[in-house]
């Protein structure tokens, strides 16, 4: 696919994509730009204005459909847009209060069927931005519910929500881009990965994590038939060149990192493991190692995100998020935002809620319900 407002083949693979049959609609793509540009032509806003009305029409009512706009021949060129986001701008030509503002309307919407103008970073068509109502752009994430589908179980103890993966991979990946999860866990990133067509390589510290991950990660089917590895073994140490060699790939376009949050769950017994760090400076100290063994492996101008909550410890907030962020920033990154995302109660903190109300109370602070996800690029 080639990017960059050069005009594509849209035409769709219904056997690799998954679509909703309620909230997308199938057209005729030729077809479609025809009838756009037929309206163009006209020179009356209120001849315009009805052909626009009968698109609307079929795609609200495909029986209607007598020009094969939806009803698709087999051999027709197809393209996939969102019925809203389609009606929407159809009813803003309907709305146009002169002919040259109803052609403006037109114009964009036969930019939008013919071009993809998309950046470096990721697949979003700017001519169609209005239909990614998926992916979120304020730095408040209050995400209700776990995403439990498919092979996302969702059992480990200190996982995190499939959503803050798939979110991530949206806005700074391609397609068969490739990923790395330095604190991959039970897998879940290289599961989103599978879901999404990015390549993922996941490292994990516990043989045993590692083994119930990749048994996970089969379980997702891998339509868009990427690779998905994981590595056991120190994130500090681990030779990432290698297993990226073996691939044929040098660099990587997304680092995802959700570390422990120090001491708060104890992984496993290891010593190499950042939940047995000692103290919080020897915790930041051991992150900073993950960091200069894998972000060498990020391509320039692509992003390091990094999950990450804060703790306390004897009457005090440890800011880890703030520590950890600075650590980033000793290095060649620059901040890009500061999400603040809803914290899931772990399960032991739901049953005493009330206890930790009253501890709260008491103790003259406020109970965690947030964690952060920092977001890095690296500098050119
Ligand atoms: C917060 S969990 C990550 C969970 C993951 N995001 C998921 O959804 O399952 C952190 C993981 O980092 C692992 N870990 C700790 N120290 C490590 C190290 N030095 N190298 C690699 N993994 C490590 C732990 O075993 C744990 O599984």
């Amino acid at each position: 696919m080639k990017t960059n407002g050069q005009v594509l083949d849209l035409s769709v693979d219904l056997e690799k994509e998954q679509y909703d049959w309620k909230k997308d609609v199938i057209v005729n793509k030729p077809k479609l730009l025809e009838k756009v540009e037929e309206a163009e032509k006209l020179d009356n806003i209120a001849r315009i204005k009805k052909n626009i009305f009968l698109i609307k029409l079929v795609i609200n009512y495909p029986k209607d459909d007598t020009d094969g706009l939806i009803n698709i021949d087999q051999n027709g060129e197809t393209m996939v847009l969102k019925r809203d986001a389609l009606v929407e701008e159809l009813k803003q030509i309907e709305e146009a209060q002169t002919i040259e503002r109803a052609r403006y309307y037109l114009d964009r919407l036969k930019k939008g069927i013919s071009e993809i103008k998309t950046s470096k970073i990721n697949d979003i068509n700017l001519n169609r931005w209005k239909e990614y109502q998926e992916i979120l752009t304020d730095s408040l994430w209050i995400l209700e519910k776990r995403d439990t589908s498919g092979a996302h179980i969702g059992s480990y103890w200190g996982n995190f929500i499939p959503q803050i993966p798939n979110q991530l991979m949206l806005r700074y990946t391609k397609k068969e881009d490739w990923v790395i999860d330095p604190f991959v866990g039970s897998g879940t990133t290289l599961i989103e990965c599978r879901r999404l067509g990015r390549n993922g390589i996941g490292v994990e510290l516990s043989p045993e994590v590692a083994k119930e991950a990749k048994n996970l990660i089969k379980k997702e089917n891998n339509t868009h038939n990427i690779n998905t590895e994981i590595i056991t073994g120190d994130s500090r140490k681990v030779n990432l060149k290698e297993t990226l060699y073996k691939f044929g790939v040098k660099q990587v376009q997304l680092l995802i990192m959700h570390p422990p949050y120090h001491n708060i769950i104890k992984f496993s017994r290891s010593n190499d493991d950042l939940s047995n760090a000692p103290t919080t400076d020897d915790f930041v100290k051991m992150f900073g190692e993950v960091l200069d063994n894998t972000t060498p492996y990020l391509e320039k101008g692509r992003y390091l995100g990094i999950v990450i909550g804060d703790k306390y410890f004897k009457g005090t907030w440890i800011p880890l998020g703030f520590y950890i962020m600075n650590e980033v920033l000793k290095r060649d990154f620059s901040l890009k935002s500061i999400i603040v995302k809803n914290f899931e109660e772990t399960r032991g903190k739901r049953n005493q809620k009330e206890l930790w109300r009253y501890r709260a109370l008491v103790g003259g602070f406020y109970i965690f319900k947030h964690e952060y996800i920092l977001l890095f690029k690296k500098k050119k």
